[in-house]
């Protein structure tokens, strides 16, 4: 056993002794009477107890400096270019749409094009959809702007310096369309309200190999959900070998007891070398985690189940993830995810849900 699960072995038998527990909390309260009573509190609380934000702030200002490092690297996807092009579409639908808009970025946009294009015949370059995708667009960007800005005139004459990079055909549309064109849905709310009580956590599951194939189909799923300024900030990395799975689940420690028969075990990572300004640093794990949802839904409709598994901001454990996965330090883990076919005799907790009244308010009061 490790010298950390001994300490917290002897903690948690510590601590369910109550005059301990009790002598505990009021400590811990005291000190938080201090650090969680104003921001001044909290600069003093983080002096001794820097270690608990510092990996944090490191991978913030790590992914804030690939970010600018990897402007001129061959990368499947230039996420500089995805957030411009996209600010781009939003210009292009505005009501109205000016004849003048994005001055104050085109020019840099069409030099991130420009680069990204560079990058084709590479194997580790750009990924043909996002390349056609921002082909697409600039192209209806020039078509719908006024030509007679300098500015405008300036990078026109950029972005014609290359000739369309692309043949890929993709199945989507690739520049803003009207919401006519959105294809009817014929999932109702009872069918959706079906699905998502069908999904539970399951961490029983039978002993037989999950597909490949259905997991790259719910990631088709997964990547349509919302996505700041869609960057898609995150990875999904599949585990199936057994004895991977659980070296790794068992980092987590929420997989505790059931983690030797997952199947396979997904850990999602959101990537700080998206954004250039700290403002953002939280939008990773929100776009992981709209991504996971429909991930797991997606998953349902294929018969297989799953459970997420905390990823705890934890010095030590975050230590071992980042040596076992290889991890950059501004890639941060933000669940794993334990995936399966369901055992049919295997328990699920019934995890009553809160009632809507308590989850939501209507015109609540404002200053
Ligand atoms: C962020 C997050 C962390 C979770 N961590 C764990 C975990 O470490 N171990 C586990 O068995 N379940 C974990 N779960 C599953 C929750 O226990 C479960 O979602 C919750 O009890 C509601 O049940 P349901 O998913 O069946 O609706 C986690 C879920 C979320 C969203």
């Amino acid at each position: 056993m490790s010298v950390f699960k001994k300490i917290k072995r002897v903690a948690k038998q510590a601590l369910a002794i109550p005059t301990v527990r009790k002598t505990y909390e009021t400590a811990t309260r005291a000190v938080l009477d201090v650090g969680g009573s104003s921001r001044l509190g909290a600069t003093i609380y983080s002096l001794p107890g820097f270690l608990t934000f510092n990996r944090e702030q490191y991978a913030v200002l790590a992914g804030r400096r690939a970010y600018y490092k990897n402007f001129t690297k061959p990368r499947r996807s230039h996420v500089e270019l995805r957030r411009n092009v996209h600010r781009l579409e939003k210009g292009l639908v505005m009501e109205p749409r000016r004849p003048v808009f994005a001055r104050d970025y085109i020019l840099e946009t069409v030099e991130f094009y420009l680069e990204a294009v560079k990058g084709t015949d590479q194997i580790s370059g750009i990924d043909p959809a996002e390349l056609t995708w921002a082909h697409n667009v600039l192209e209806a960007y020039f078509e719908a702007v006024d030509h007679s800005d300098p500015v405008i005139a300036r990078a026109l004459e950029g972005y014609r310096s290359v000739s369309a990079p692309v043949d890929v055909v993709i199945d989507r549309h690739l520049s803003p369309y009207e919401h006519s064109e959105v294809s009817e849905s014929d999932v109702s709310y009872d069918q959706l309200l079906a699905l998502a009580r069908r999904r539970r956590s399951v961490r029983w599951f039978e002993p037989r190999p999950v597909p490949r194939e259905l997991l790259d189909r719910a990631m088709i799923v997964a990547r349509e959900a919302p996505t700041a300024c869609n960057r898609e900030p995150f990875e999904f990395r599949f585990f199936d070998d057994p004895e991977t799975v659980q070296k790794v689940a068992n980092i987590a420690q929420g997989a505790g007891g059931y983690a030797h028969q997952i199947p396979t075990l997904a850990v999602v990572i959101g990537r700080l070398d998206y954004y250039f300004s700290p403002r953002d640093r939280h939008v990773p794990y929100i776009d992981a985690s709209l991504a996971g949802m429909q991930f797991m839904l997606a998953l349902e409709t294929e018969g297989l189940s799953s459970s997420i598994i905390n990823w705890p901001d934890f010095e030590l454990l975050e230590a071992k993830m980042q040596r076992t996965l290889g991890l950059a330090p501004f890639e941060r883990v933000v669940y794993l995810m334990a995936i399966g076919y369901p055992r049919s005799d295997g328990f699920i907790p019934s995890s009553v849900k809160k009632s809507v009244d308590v989850l939501r308010t209507y015109d609540a009061p404002t200053k």
